[in-house]
């Protein structure tokens, strides 16, 4: 398939409606200053071949995304016994809800909330130098050095109060091992990495090749933690708008506030799209449309 010239289809077919529908990130200061005008796309099939058309090398926030890493950290880290203090089931509310949290006594519904974000986090805090595993995770999957924007991280820790308020009712249940602070100093850093579009179509290798390393085929999951994790994604992923993505591109997807959207194609290959303007429950809109007509195009789908 000539993915180049598919990816700059897409992007081409796109451009004239950049700047037109949806919102930037205005919760995050730092965020809210990003230039909505911005599309790229990016993908790695598991034979190592590369496309990216637009944007796809600009850097981004990659917020959320980093639940997915966080997510595998956790895995290969703790095992089962990772599932003692998370669920698994979407959980059909905004991403950073406090609703459910009071009535399931402090477990979150799946890691890819925050709250249940900041519980995988608060783990790995318990083991290691989170925020130096992470970068150092991320740096091996992609094969190039990782940073973390400060000015975000730093505009997220001032102005987090619905996230210092989900880290504090978790602590209140018991269900935080550590310091509320230092917890959140490393879920902040994790939302606050910068990305490419092919720096993550790199990174998710793993998930389309059964947990095997994108370069150095080394498992980095086992087979079957990177099938449910690939599950949790199609599930909760992206949200209050699971039931669309699968609806509408039928891949497993995981989402950012940064209007970064990663999905997966087992055995085929990672994307990743990139544009800042959201709809509302916090998802790209141009990159939902994008990871649609790639779908639509290439008639690749899990179903
Ligand atoms: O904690 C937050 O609210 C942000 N750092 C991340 C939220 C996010 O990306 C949700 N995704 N769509």
């Amino acid at each position: 398939m000539q993915f180049q010239l598919l990816l700059e289809d897409i992007v081409a077919t796109l451009r004239p409606q950049l700047g037109l529908a949806g919102q930037v990130a205005n919760y995050i200061p730092a965020l809210a200053r990003v230039p909505a005008a911005q599309l790229g796309i990016a993908l790695r099939t598991c034979d190592g071949e590369e496309a990216h058309a637009g944007d796809g090398t600009t850097q981004f926030s990659i917020q959320s995304i980093s639940k997915l890493f966080t997510l595998a950290l956790g895995m290969r880290e703790l095992g089962e016994a990772l599932w003692e203090r998370i669920g698994r089931e979407p959980s059909g509310n905004p991403f950073n809800s406090l609703v459910q949290l009071e009535s399931e006594h402090g477990i979150p519904r799946n890691p890819f909330i925050n709250a249940g974000a900041i519980a995988v986090t608060d783990r790995l805090v318990s083991r290691f130098d989170a925020r130096a595993e992470m970068l150092a995770f991320l740096s091996s999957l992609c094969q190039e050095p990782v940073v973390v924007d400060q000015e975000v991280a730093a505009s997220e820790a001032a102005t987090g109060f619905r996230n210092i308020a989900l880290a504090n009712f978790m602590k209140s249940f018991g269900r935080l091992d550590n310091e509320v602070t230092a917890v959140l100093g490393a879920y902040f850093h994790h939302c606050a990495i910068r990305m490419s579009c092919l720096q993550l179509a790199r990174a998710t290798g793993f998930l389309s090749r059964d947990g095997a390393h994108p370069f150095t085929g080394a498992q980095v999951l086992t087979e079957r933690q990177a099938r449910r994790v690939n599950a949790l994604m199609l599930t909760c992923g992206t949200y209050d708008a699971a039931g669309e993505f699968a609806f509408r591109i039928g891949l497993p997807c995981k989402s950012g506030v940064g209007g970064g959207i990663v999905a997966v194609v087992p055995d085929r290959l990672t994307l990743c799209v990139w544009s800042p303007a959201l709809e509302h429950s916090g998802n790209s809109l141009l990159g939902m449309k994008a990871l649609e007509l790639f779908t639509a195009k290439t008639g690749l789908s899990i179903f």
